[in-house]
């Protein structure tokens, strides 16, 4: 390994190192944790392993890390937070499914199968990404983390820009066949509404041994994406005063994710994980769809994948679902941009699950106006086949009424 690549490990254990110390003192409540799709063992499991395991990292003779401590990395990143997977409880029968699809001649992919295939989607990853070369970019910060890895803020040292790396561990992602698609999905989609990546690389993690006797080394995988100063609509919304966004706002922030998803649902990726938090709004007020980590590559997919207050009924009920997945999520997501949090919540998660599959179509938002209830009524069609489509909803006539007067997103 290179020395620069040396360098960045050091620099990422200390950001480490530094978080640890700084979260410890100043915790988030429950909620907000909650929110985010952590439960609350997975919260003090979090602030356990942080406050009881401190990295210490030395350099040996031979210039390679070795490690002190039982890893807080690998423990902080295994609280498998905003993913909602349910892949060791699969209770539908997959083959039952796939000869009742087998008539309309479907592409049915067994996700399921596929996630157990690591080493598979290992060497995938690793044959379609560069090796790391940290003389790309220098002044990394961590500004962010998510459920499966962490977000630094950085400099391109070619163009002096402002960017940000999002990186994986990917001995602690259970699906590494997920992860892959976010590699995909970030090299094939070029749209406005869409996050722009750059390049994705990967280094070997010596820093840091995995917990879970896996038999994976700790790869981590980095996506070099642009940079979104103010952060996801969830950050711009909990920084107001108000803690509200007017209903021209979310008219207009519902038209830019709906051009970006009828772009991705022509390329056939459903993306799955459509909430405040992975949508962003760059320094010029664009909004961009982020986070590919739950999506899928096939226009119908299987997975319970996604986070659990924003999915589907049909996601729950073990059917074949497809695109219209996204236009659901969209529906709950408007609803949190207004409740600031979505329907059911923080009810636990068996009982959310029975709710979503039972009751369908949540209760909606009191005081909004009559276009924006009809418009919610139509993301949360219960029956996919009659929920409209990214297309038909772009002509909406809450976005054509609400939206039409703003350019971008003003903070
Ligand atoms: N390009 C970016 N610019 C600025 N902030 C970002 C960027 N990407 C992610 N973030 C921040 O980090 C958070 C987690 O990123 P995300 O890609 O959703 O990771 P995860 O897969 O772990 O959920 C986002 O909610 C957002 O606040
Ligand atoms: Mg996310």
């Amino acid at each position: 390994m290179q020395e620069e690549n040396r360098q960045l490990l050091l620099r990422l254990a200390d950001l480490e190192n530094e978080k640890t110390t700084s979260n410890s003192d100043n915790e988030d409540d429950d909620d907000s944790k909650r929110l985010r799709g952590l439960s609350r063992s997975q919260s003090r499991l979090r602030s356990r392993s942080r406050n009881s395991n401190k990295y210490k990292y030395s350099r040996s003779n031979t210039g390679t890390f070795s490690k002190h401590a039982s890893s807080v990395f690998s423990a902080s990143t295994s609280a498998n937070g905003t993913l909602f997977t349910d892949i060791t409880n699969y209770s539908f029968d997959f083959e039952e499914i796939k000869s009742e699809m087998s008539n309309n001649n479907w592409e049915v992919i067994d996700e399921r199968a596929e996630s157990q295939n690591k080493q598979l989607y290992l060497s995938k990853i690793k044959n379609s990404v560069e090796e790391l070369d940290t003389r790309d970019v220098f002044n990394m910060e961590q500004i962010n983390s998510g459920a499966l890895g962490k977000i630094y803020k950085c400099t391109h040292r070619k163009t002096q820009q402002i960017l940000a790396i999002k990186s994986i561990t990917l001995s602690s992602s259970k699906l590494l066949n997920v992860t892959y698609s976010e590699i995909m999905a970030c090299r094939r989609l070029r749209h406005p509404n869409i996050i722009h990546n750059f390049k994705q690389y990967i280094y070997e993690d010596y820093s840091s041994t995995n917990d879970y006797n896996s038999e994976l080394p700790n790869y981590v995988l980095c996506l070099l994406m642009e940079h979104c100063e103010p952060g996801s609509l969830w950050d711009v919304r909990h920084k107001r005063p108000s803690k509200r966004l007017t209903e021209q706002e979310i008219a207009f922030v519902c038209r830019e994710v709906l051009k970006g998803l009828e772009y991705i649902h022509s390329m056939g990726i459903i993306h799955r994980d459509i909430k405040a938090q992975n949508i962003l709004v760059s320094n010029n007020g664009t909004i961009k769809i982020a986070d590919f980590g739950s999506s899928s590559l096939h226009s119908r997919a299987s997975l319970k994948l996604g986070t659990l207050y924003w999915m589907a009924p049909e996601v729950l009920h073990n059917q074949i679902y497809n695109s219209k997945v996204d236009i659901w999520s969209l529906g709950i997501m408007a609803i949190e941009l207004i409740d600031g949090r979505p329907p059911w919540f923080p009810l636990g998660q068996r009982r959310v699950i029975e709710l979503i599959r039972t009751v369908g179509t949540p209760p909606l938002p009191s005081n909004i106006s009559l276009d924006f209830e009809n418009f919610l009524r139509d993301c949360l069609e219960v029956n996919p086949d009659e929920r409209p489509s990214a297309t038909d909803l772009l002509t909406h006539h809450f976005l054509r009424e609400f939206s039409s007067n703003i350019e971008n997103f003003h903070l």
